[in-house]
């Protein structure tokens, strides 16, 4: 795989990305970990965690710490082939500051961080989503003390709109705090939400790291209309984290297949490859259960969408109307 430069950080990542989130349950730690060093053998260089994330058995509140744990033992003796991202800011306890990103918060769990991933230094540092309870500036201030005292790289965002990012930006930029660097959005051929965000984004060296290219498996053709989800699915072993199949997805599921079938590739790999090809991005972070769904993907970044799929795509899954390229 050809790396890319995650945003402005000069760091060169894999353009795929492995995600955690599925760490402990369905993943238990024993494959976790082979399947941590499996992605590193087919060149994934970039895992992506969080705090919170605890597979299946996540609720919100919950404790989490689950993924972080089972990724610090995967790493232990391979932490400098791993650009190593974790995110604070999700909700961990009923506690007042079990949660947001006020500074309080942050130096707490950035040091539970560092922890349980046995490591020094966190290569980025993401905030998970915004905190309207915290001043900006109380996290950006907060966030470079993490980074003076080494015990993160870099910083990066995540479920912000470009309007947060413009602030942040210009906030940090006045006050002499750290930049983000990257910015992880969901993205996928079923949401295009961020889509216009992009062109802003690589105008400004953010490197975006988009989640649930695949929405969530949906995209890999697996689930067939009128038919049971397959055994040892995500659909058939935690509905509540699928969307909802209905006739309208599987018409545009069928749709996109088709498109995918025309240049003699699968549906998972024709939605990751056209995922790769927006602007700005860095490297998808893709969930997986077993290192044969990440050859999958990793062989997607071999793929080129022909010029003309695009417009087609577009007539399947149109961009978002409210800003439909005003500027053209
Ligand atoms: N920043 C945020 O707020 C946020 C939110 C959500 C997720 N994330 C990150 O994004 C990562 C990915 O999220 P996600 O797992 O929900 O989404 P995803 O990557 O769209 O879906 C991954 C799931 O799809 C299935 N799959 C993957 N490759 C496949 C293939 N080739 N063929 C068939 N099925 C395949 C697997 O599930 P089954 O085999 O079990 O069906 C896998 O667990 C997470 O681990 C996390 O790191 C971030």
């Amino acid at each position: 795989m050809e790396h890319r430069v995650l945003g402005s950080s000069g760091l060169l990542v894999s353009p795929i990305c492995l995600g955690t989130m599925t760490f402990g349950t369905p993943v238990a730690e024993a494959d976790a970990i082979r399947l941590v060093h499996e992605s590193i053998d087919q060149g994934v260089n970039f895992i992506d965690t969080a705090n919170c994330y605890e597979g299946y058995d996540r609720v919100l509140g919950s404790t989490g710490g689950v993924a972080e744990e089972i990724t610090g033992k995967a790493i232990a003796d391979r932490r400098d082939r791993v650009v190593l991202a974790t995110k604070v800011g999700a909700p961990l306890g009923p506690g007042p500051q079990d949660r947001g990103l006020s500074p309080l918060h942050i130096q707490r769990e950035i040091e539970a961080s560092l922890r349980r991933l046995g490591t020094d230094v966190i290569d980025l540092y993401i905030i998970h989503w915004p905190d309207r309870q915290t001043p900006l500036e109380a996290t950006l201030e907060a966030l470079d003390r993490v980074v003076r005292q080494g015990k993160a790289r870099y910083v990066g965002i995540s479920n912000h709109s470009a309007a947060q990012l413009c602030r942040l930006l210009w906030l940090s930029e006045k006050h002499g705090w750290p930049r983000p660097v990257s910015s992880q959005i969901p993205f996928s051929f079923l949401r295009r939400d961020f889509q216009y965000d992009l062109p802003f984004c690589e105008e400004f060296s953010i490197g975006v790291t988009p989640y649930q290219s695949l929405q969530g498996g949906l995209l890999t053709g697996k689930y067939r209309r009128d038919q049971e989800a397959p055994t040892g699915s995500r659909a058939a072993e935690k509905p509540e984290w699928v969307w909802e199949r209905n006739d309208s997805l599987y018409d545009t599921l069928e749709a996109l297949e088709a498109l995918a079938a025309e240049i003699d590739t699968t549906p998972a790999r024709y939605a990751l490859a056209w995922t790769l090809a927006q602007p700005a991005m860095s490297s998808l972070v893709v969930g997986a259960k077993h290192s044969e769904q990440v050859a999958d993907a990793v062989a997607a970044t071999e793929i080129e969408i022909p010029a003309e799929h695009f417009a087609r795509i577009d007539e399947i899954v149109p961009p978002p109307w409210h800003q439909s390229d005003p500027i053209r």
